[in-house]
């Protein structure tokens, strides 16, 4: 296809986003931009160097130190911190647990959405996040909030961790899921939201293909109106 908009993919945790997002955007051949990443590898940052999540200025300061790139190739989307392959670290019960600490500050989400609208700034890219449609990328053409219930979110996260090899505990990752719902919900700074005129897909009983499909179709129909 051959245009030039934003796609922004917003919901709660395990709704589905990410997995959709990167395969919409291989579909169209855009960028696909992963900010929830951006925002986990702070928080590993944070842990490593023992900065405190609750002292904004601190983990202000080490995002100005550090440097954070996502890069897309054929094997995946990779997470360099300081150069260093993180991918698989950030995505630990510990890290999950810090960040929506990490991203309650003002500071931080202000130099993290500056960063990702520079990111965006070609258009052809997809993001997924909390706050894509309602602040980082208000003028999207394309806005969609992805749904599912927490047991639901909660169970595909389970099996997927339990695919990859690691030990996972269905009944803590509820409550951690839930947990990062209310925090991210309930901040005071551009909180996890649906946009105003974002298309709202529950994925409870879709599989992967079709929600991909309900946001291609919302692309082309965009493209032609
Ligand atoms: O993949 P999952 O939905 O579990 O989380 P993620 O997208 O990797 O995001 C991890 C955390 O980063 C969220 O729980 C939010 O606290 C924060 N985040 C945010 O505040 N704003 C974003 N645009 C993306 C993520
Ligand atoms: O990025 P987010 O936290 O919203 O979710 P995800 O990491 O993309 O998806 C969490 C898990 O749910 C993955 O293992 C997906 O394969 C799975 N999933 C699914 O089973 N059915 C869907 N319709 C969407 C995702």
């Amino acid at each position: 296809m051959n245009h030039s908009l934003n796609i922004a993919i917003d919901g709660p945790a395990g709704a589905g986003k990410s997995t959709v997002a990167k395969i919409v955007a291989e579909r169209l051949s855009y960028l696909y931009i992963d900010t929830g990443a951006m925002y986990r590898t702070l928080a590993y940052a944070a842990l490593t160097e023992n900065v405190d999540v609750n002292d904004g200025d601190a983990l202000k300061a080490l995002l100005d130190h550090v440097t954070i790139e996502l890069v897309n190739d054929e094997s995946g989307l990779k997470v360099l911190l300081n150069g260093h392959d993180i991918s698989e670290e950030i995505r630990t019960i510990e890290v999950s647990k810090q960040v929506p600490l990490v991203a309650s500050h003002e500071l931080v989400r202000v130099e993290m959405v500056e960063r990702q609208r520079q990111l965006a700034a070609k258009g052809q890219t997809v993001l997924d996040g909390r706050d894509i449609g309602t602040h980082v990328l208000p003028d999207a053409k394309v806005k969609v909030f992805l749904t599912a219930s927490v047991e639901i979110r909660a169970k595909r996260r389970h099996e997927e961790l339990l695919k990859k090899g690691y030990s996972s505990d269905l009944e803590e990752l509820k409550k951690d899921i839930a947990k990062r719902d209310e925090i991210d919900s309930t901040r005071a700074f551009a909180p996890l939201r649906k946009a105003s005129h974002a298309i709202e897909i529950n994925t409870s009983l879709l599989s992967i293909d079709e929600v991909v499909d309900a946001i291609i179709d919302l692309v082309e129909d965009s493209v032609l109106t």
